[in-house]
């Protein structure tokens, strides 16, 4: 048997002071001294803490792990199933009931015929950004309007409704509310989509959700994969606009390049979903013993996934903790691998390519407009990590 293992006592709750990219110092740590480390659950069950590259990626590939809600044993208490249609956090063969009538839909070829639409929705950002003139927030200007009106056309979300389900989703998906807002805005949110579903189904649109009604899903596993499509794709998109684009504004060599090397923007694009990780940890829990890590991981043991620090391991990409929009940065996890990797991600790419290009064209003196260390980041307990503001300027023409 190996020496003892290393522990993590808790999550960190922060970054190292002017790392604003980089993993807490604790899990970099962890990782120093090997693939996996003991870990305590906030809700004190004791668990284990994956933040090697190759163990992460084995757990993902592994139908020995599970992403069951209801098995996760991280409190004491039972949590519930996940409701009907949440198909992230189910194992085969409910997940894939759920997951195969949509990854039709969510192909290159389907994405591509969006990007046209992306590309409007961006310039529409833009030119609103222009009128107001600078200083703006870039997340309520530009990260944040992306996405919310992409997840809309996928939703066939009517226009008239769309002010007010945005405002909806950016309360209950990173807003800065109270537990009572955000359980308002989360119940307001279920309802307009349990409307949505039965809208749909009475009268089809053209839209990813009115095809789903001719299926033999129920309005209710409707609304769940609604409900999902939405969490998953809304707050991760928008703090990967927000976050990459401080994250380019903070490395001007890296910045420099990109502009002058348009076919660059792919690359660049794998390389900031890698460095910022911002779906940052998941779970899994064993079902039977597996042996990970030169250690045993006994069954109905939950375990934390660290996608961030994996994607940091300098045995997997050289001198990790660069960013280095030029590298092959194809096999990170930013995007998770195995059966649950994300259904979104040619989605993803498209609008990080479109925005990110558009962007950098529009304002070819893009700033900051306070002193990096003036940035506000979210807390690092928050999901999906990224910064609640991002003051920038330009020299308007
Ligand atoms: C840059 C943006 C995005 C990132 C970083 C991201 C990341 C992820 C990750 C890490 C997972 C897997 C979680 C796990 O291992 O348990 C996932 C799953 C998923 N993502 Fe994304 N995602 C993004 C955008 C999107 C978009 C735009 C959509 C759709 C509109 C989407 C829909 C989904 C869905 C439905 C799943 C569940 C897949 C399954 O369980 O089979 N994501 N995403």
């Amino acid at each position: 048997m190996n020496a003892s293992p290393h522990t993590v006592a808790a999550l960190p709750t922060e970054r190292r002071s002017g790392c604003p990219f980089d993993p807490p110092a604790e899990l970099l740590d962890a990782r120093a001294h090997g693939p996996i480390s003991r870990y305590t659950h906030p809700g004190g069950k004791p668990g284990w803490m994956v933040t090697g590259y190759d163990a992460v990626r084995s757990v993902l590939a592994d139908p020995r792990f599970s992403s069951r809600k209801d098995l996760m044993n991280v409190v004491d208490f039972a949590l519930p199933p996940a409701p009907p249609g949440e198909f992230l956090l189910m194992d085969e063969p409910d997940h894939s009931r759920y997951r195969k009538p949509l990854v039709g839909k969510f192909t290159v070829r389907r994405m591509r015929m969006l990007t046209e639409r992306i590309e409007r929705i961006t310039a529409d950002c833009l030119d609103a950004m222009e009128e107001t003139g600078p200083p703006t927030d870039l997340v309520t200007a530009f990260a944040k309007p992306i996405p919310t009106i992409v997840i809309c056309e996928i939703l066939g979300v009517p226009y008239e409704d769309r002010a007010s389900f945005q405002e909806q989703i950016d309360m209950f998906m990173g807003g800065e509310v109270s537990d009572e807002e955000l359980i308002a805005a989360y119940t307001a949110t279920q309802e307009y989509l349990a409307r949505l579903v039965a809208a749909k189904r009475a009268h089809p649109t053209d839209d990813i959700l009115s095809e789903l009604t001719d299926s033999d899903l129920t309005d209710e596993e409707l609304k769940g994969i609604s409900l999902i499509l939405l969490a998953a794709g809304f707050d991760t998109t928008a703090n990967m606009l927000s976050l990459g684009t401080f994250a380019l504004l903070s490395h001007p060599d890296q910045l420099a390049a990109l502009r002058a090397d348009p076919a660059l923007t792919d690359g660049a694009v794998e390389e900031l979903l890698r460095y910022l990780t911002v779906a940052k940890t998941f779970h899994r829990t064993a079902l039977e013993d597996v042996e990970l890590g030169g250690r045993t991981i006994t069954a109905g043991t939950t375990v934390v996934l660290s996608y961030h620090t994996a994607n940091r391991d300098p045995g997997r990409f050289a001198d990790p903790h660069a960013l280095d929009l030029g590298r092959q940065a194809g096999g990170h996890l930013a995007f998770s691998h195995g059966i649950h990797q994300c259904l979104g991600q040619q989605l993803a790419r498209v609008e990080m390519r479109v925005a990110f290009r558009a962007l950098l064209d529009r304002f070819p003196t893009l700033r900051l407009a306070v002193p990096a260390s003036e940035v506000a980041l979210r807390p690092e307990s928050a999901d999906i990590f990224g910064v609640k503001s991002l003051p920038v300027a330009w020299d308007a023409r």
